[in-house]
């Protein structure tokens, strides 16, 4: 019976996003958050190790040589929480350098079930680490989180892969914020974000020859199809990949190639798609150092330290909660 009502909850929440936002006047939207059901969350697996994706290996690269480091600034053991952990597969050096000081408590977060079990499966083996995995959007479930732990317990929330890059820089600014209402002083948060670099780099990140990125960004197409009984022709539409140079952000869209007519029955909706009209479906901001910095400074945080990789440009920032 709870499960029933979960799963309706689910798919009018489902329903009710996809409604509200390929109604927008002007652009079209979907919720980028859809992207990852089990489909969406392994082709993202296969982008990470795409050689035009550098970014994920960016990550890694900095999480493998100063893990050590970056924890030595943390004054006492945490407990950790990975907001939208994927797989975990970058997270192991963290939880390794952090089991060294004693039992480690980690609990991903994470909104893709199919995600949220390879993590299970790739970190539940480390020595003196204990995983519990919470199936929740991110502040749900890092207040579920915040909740369980004791006094004196510290929290280290991970946010890795530049995730907030699909925030727009101001919605960004209120979700670190919330973060940080739900942190107490001494806690302390990782966060990944990709820096500027040249432009045809960053377009061919998101648009690889091999078309794995366009497979992740119409599987949304396709999920809303399966899930909600939407009958989006596939073949009707591009994938399509913008630098927007004033916002600093890769944009991701499906361009409707000819005028055409969606229906939607779980969400109630019927539209009409003109030839070369897009549906916007991700955002990706991209950084410079300096402004992870203030940002940090306006959300409560204090930077105590910053690691940039030099082959692809990208930082891991460590924000302390003062
Ligand atoms: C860009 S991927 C990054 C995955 C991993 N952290 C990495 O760095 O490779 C974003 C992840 O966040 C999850 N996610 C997206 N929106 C979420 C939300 N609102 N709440 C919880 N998880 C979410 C997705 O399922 C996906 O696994």
């Amino acid at each position: 019976m709870a499960t029933t009502t979960l799963a309706q909850r689910y798919v009018s929440e489902f329903a009710a996003d996809v409604r509200s936002s390929l109604t927008i006047p002007l652009q079209r939207e979907l919720p980028s958050k859809y992207l990852y059901d089990e489909v969406g969350s392994a082709l993202f697996e296969t982008i990470c190790v795409l050689p035009e994706y550098g970014l994920t290996r960016a990550d890694a690269r900095l999480l493998r040589r100063y893990a050590r480091e970056i924890v030595s600034k943390l004054p006492w053991s945490f407990h950790v929480a990975e907001l939208g952990s994927g797989s975990g597969k970058k997270t192991r050096w963290i939880l390794e350098a952090l089991s060294h000081r004693g039992q480690t408590y980690y609990y991903p977060i994470e909104i893709s079930p199919s995600a949220l079990e390879a993590c299970e499966k790739e970190l539940g083996q480390i020595d003196m680490v204990s995983i519990v995995g919470y199936e929740r959007p991110y502040l749900e479930g890092l207040r579920a989180v915040a909740e369980r732990r004791e006094d004196g317990d510290h929290l280290l929330v991970l946010f890795l892969g530049s995730t907030i890059g699909n925030f727009d820089r101001s919605a960004g600014d209120v979700f670190l914020s919330e973060v940080r209402t739900i942190l107490k002083d001494g806690d302390a948060l990782l966060l990944g974000t990709d820096l500027v670099k040249d432009v045809p780099r960053q377009l061919l990140a998101y648009d690889d020859p091999a078309g794995v990125t366009r497979a992740f960004n119409l599987n949304l197409l396709a999920r809303i199809n399966r899930e909600l009984g939407g009958n989006f022709n596939l073949a009707r539409f591009r994938h399509q990949v913008r630098w927007n140079a004033e916002e600093r952000r890769i944009e991701m869209h499906l361009e409707s190639t000819g005028q055409q007519d969606v229906a939607i029955h779980a969400a109630g909706l019927r539209i009409t798609l003109a030839a070369g009209e897009t549906i916007w479906t991700e955002s990706s901001h991209k950084y410079e150092p300096r402004e992870v910095v203030n940002m940090a400074k306006r959300t409560g945080f204090t930077c105590a330290g910053q690691w940039i990789d030099e082959e692809w440009p990208f930082a891991q920032n460590l924000l302390l909660a003062r």
